[in-house]
């Protein structure tokens, strides 16, 4: 049987499958390994199922064992592995695409809808019982009817135009290619990427992070959307430089914030906490079981696709 090293905690039903198809060292423990505890472990294994949460770099990929060919990365983004690093040593990287998709579009929905309601503030007020109504009591922003500007119209992009579309909202758009007629169904596309916030009432976030997409909302870009934006970030934490955004979020220039995801996850830029108008999970996107199953089962055909069936993952990135 071949080798392989998990490098985190699957759900049962995937370390149980996993178990039958090959020689594996589980980690049901969940410890987050350093790197030299997963080069240790990973010494005379075929494959490595990991995950965003370990970091790949050049060094350690070049430190790797030989006998390792393939990393199955559990994850639609794969901004953890150094891709490049790892072709040039003959090991193919996957991700698991399609699998979440629905889940993490529809927490971009939630991200949008709790920022601009202040399900924040309302929640701090439920709470405390000191609350009153009133005609005027927190006040939020409505999506009906509003330009929602998506960055990043693949899959996940898409899911969220599509349930936007239940809000009436009008779709506006940036990618790196304008998608065909039917991928659009009429959403308007902006190959100048200030040409979209300059339409974005709302904003959501689900571009790949990735050198060309760090910093993408900063103090230059902020000042291109309307007054009072509500931007959500279900992608990932590096594409919003926080200083820029916290400014932002203080002069009401952005009405609100709605964040997933985080430079430096679980960190927070602590300047963040003094807001009230923040939304905030923990990097929940693709947390449902339905998904997890999903996504534990294709890293898990992508191995054995390759390690036992000698197919080429259709899942390769690299
Ligand atoms: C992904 O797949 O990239 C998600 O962020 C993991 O939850």
């Amino acid at each position: 049987m071949k080798k392989v090293l998990v490098t985190r905690k699957l759900i049962k039903e995937n370390s149980v499958r996993i178990s039958k198809i090959f020689n594996v060292r589980l980690n049901d423990n969940d410890k987050i390994f350093s790197s030299d505890e997963l080069l240790k472990y990973s010494k005379g294994c075929d494959g490595i199922l990991t995950f965003p949460t370990s970091t790949l770099d050049k060094d350690f990929i070049m430190a790797l064992s030989d006998s390792v060919k393939i990393i199955s990365n559990y994850a639609v983004g794969f901004g953890n592995i150094d891709i490049e690093a790892a072709k040039s040593k003959g090991i193919i990287v996957t991700n698991t695409p399609d699998v979440l998709t629905d889940a993490t579009a529809d927490i971009s929905i939630l991200l949008l809808l709790g920022a601009s309601r202040r399900a924040y503030e309302g929640r701090k007020a439920a709470e405390k019982q000191n609350w009153k109504w009133s005609s005027d009591y927190l006040i939020g922003k409505q999506m009906t009817g509003k330009k929602l500007g998506i960055l990043g119209m693949g899959r996940i992009g898409r899911a969220v135009a599509k349930r936007a579309r239940g809000f009436d909202m009008e779709i506006h758009y940036h990618n790196r290619k304008r998608l065909s007629p039917d991928l659009e169904h009429g959403a308007i596309y902006h190959e100048d990427i200030n040409d979209l916030f300059n339409n974005s009432e709302f904003l959501s976030i689900n571009c790949p992070g990735s050198k060309s997409t760090e910093n993408l909302i900063n103090e230059e870009t902020l000042k291109k959307f309307p007054d009072g934006v509500v931007i959500a970030n279900a992608a990932r934490g590096e594409v919003i430089n926080d200083e820029a955004m916290i400014k932002a979020m203080k002069s009401g220039k952005v009405f609100a914030l709605g964040l997933d995801v985080y430079r430096g996850e679980p960190k927070i830029n602590q300047k963040y906490l003094e807001l009230n108008n923040l939304f905030l999970l923990p990097h929940l996107g693709s947390a449902t079981i339905k998904t997890r199953l999903s996504m534990g089962n294709r890293a898990i055909d992508n191995l054995d696709n390759f390690l036992n069936k000698s197919i080429e993952p259709t899942d390769r990135v690299n």
